[in-house]
């Protein structure tokens, strides 16, 4: 049994694969197996032979059970091990890019600019696009009879003095007569009129500023326009304000910006022409005064101006409609992401 214990520690010690261990195990216990064969033998030896020799082959029996789980235990071990290490995870990949689709110019112009009104101390408010008569028109110093009602294009609701409003000023109104002076808002948002051709769309976006306080003068209009366009367009602009009329300020003027107007393009860091890009003003004293605010206390300014328009500047789309024809196609090739700028 001393020469059958070597004989298997032996073989054992020389196995390196499952399956030779899987035939070690036959070759010893298995039912054909040399212990197996011994303990059959038993019953041919006498009843004191026979106990001496059964707990020998017993105790052997119990000796290789064990040994050949240990090594069963050392195989299952290394198996895993070496999945482990074929397997391991770069934790320092960049995660998988998930692109969720992006953000309409349109949407992400307004961002920009209401960025940086902001930086400047301006808070955006919104106003209702269906907008009425006294709003839109009457309380901007436009007249039941001035000729300022046919210069927009109005969409009036059937039997109702509602509108779909003409331009973001109606905004100015509201936000004076519910608040308090002074105010510094922008206004973003849709506007319409019934015009539609290749420079015009019914529905467009217009963004107003208005600023109210003490002593404003046409001085901090025109610094704030300048490091607007500055910032907006990421180079110095040269500006021209042109003396225009808008019932609803007093001096108007219209801005335009310094540029080369090429062939296919339209150039900010050359000079030759200009191009108008924006109304403004001092606000009309007799808006002040019908929403009651103390015209020798307060005065202020106000601008307008479009979005498409600017968009098209500094991102040179060629065709307005462009804008409203929800084509995947032009819309990924500006792939704007959503607007996360940390002012
Ligand atoms: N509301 C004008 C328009 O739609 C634009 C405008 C001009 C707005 C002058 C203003 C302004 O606030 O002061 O054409």
């Amino acid at each position: 049994m001393v020469n059958v214990k070597e004989k298997f520690d032996n073989e054992i010690s020389n196995i390196s694969t499952q399956d030779q261990l899987e035939s070690l195990r036959i070759s010893y216990i298995g039912k054909k197996g040399y212990i197996s064969e011994n303990l059959k033998q038993l019953s041919k030896l006498l009843p004191d032979e026979r106990k001496t020799q059964g707990q020998e082959i017993n105790s052997l029996k119990q000796y290789v059970i064990e040994k050949i789980n240990q090594k069963k235990e050392i195989f299952i071990k290394e198996k895993i091990n070496k999945q482990l290490d074929s397997e391991t995870i770069d934790a320092t990949l960049p995660a998988r890019h998930q692109k969720i689709g992006s953000l309409h110019p349109i949407s992400f112009v307004i961002e920009e600019i209401s960025a940086i009104f902001k930086k400047m101390g301006f808070s955006a408010v919104a106003g209702p696009e269906i907008e009425d008569d006294y709003h839109n028109f009457t309380a901007l110093n436009i007249a039941e009879d001035h000729p300022a009602r046919q210069m927009h294009d109005t969409f009036y609701l059937n039997k109702t003095n509602k509108l779909l409003r003409t331009h973001t000023s109606s905004v100015q109104i509201r936000t004076m007569s519910e608040g308090k002076s002074p105010f510094a808002i922008i206004a973003p948002g849709k506007t319409y009129r019934s015009d539609s051709d290749t420079t015009h769309t019914p529905m467009f976006h217009q963004i107003e500023a208005l600023y109210i306080n003490k002593k404003v003068s046409m001085g901090h209009l025109k610094y704030c326009i300048k490091t607007f366009l500055d910032e907006f367009f990421g180079t110095n602009i040269d500006i021209r304000f042109r003396s225009s009329f808008f019932p609803f300020t007093e001096p108007s003027a219209e801005v335009d910006i310094g540029c080369k107007i090429l062939k296919d393009t339209i150039d900010l860091k050359q000079s030759g022409d200009y191009l108008e890009i924006m109304g403004c003003g001092m606000v009309h004293p007799n808006i002040l005064e019908n929403l009651n605010i103390d015209t020798n206390i307060y005065n202020g300014f106000a601008l307008g101006l479009g979005v498409e328009r600017v968009a098209m500047l500094k991102y040179g789309m060629k065709d307005l409609r462009q804008f409203f024809n929800a084509d995947k196609d032009w819309l990924k090739t500006f792939n704007f992401a959503p607007y996360i700028k940390p002012y």
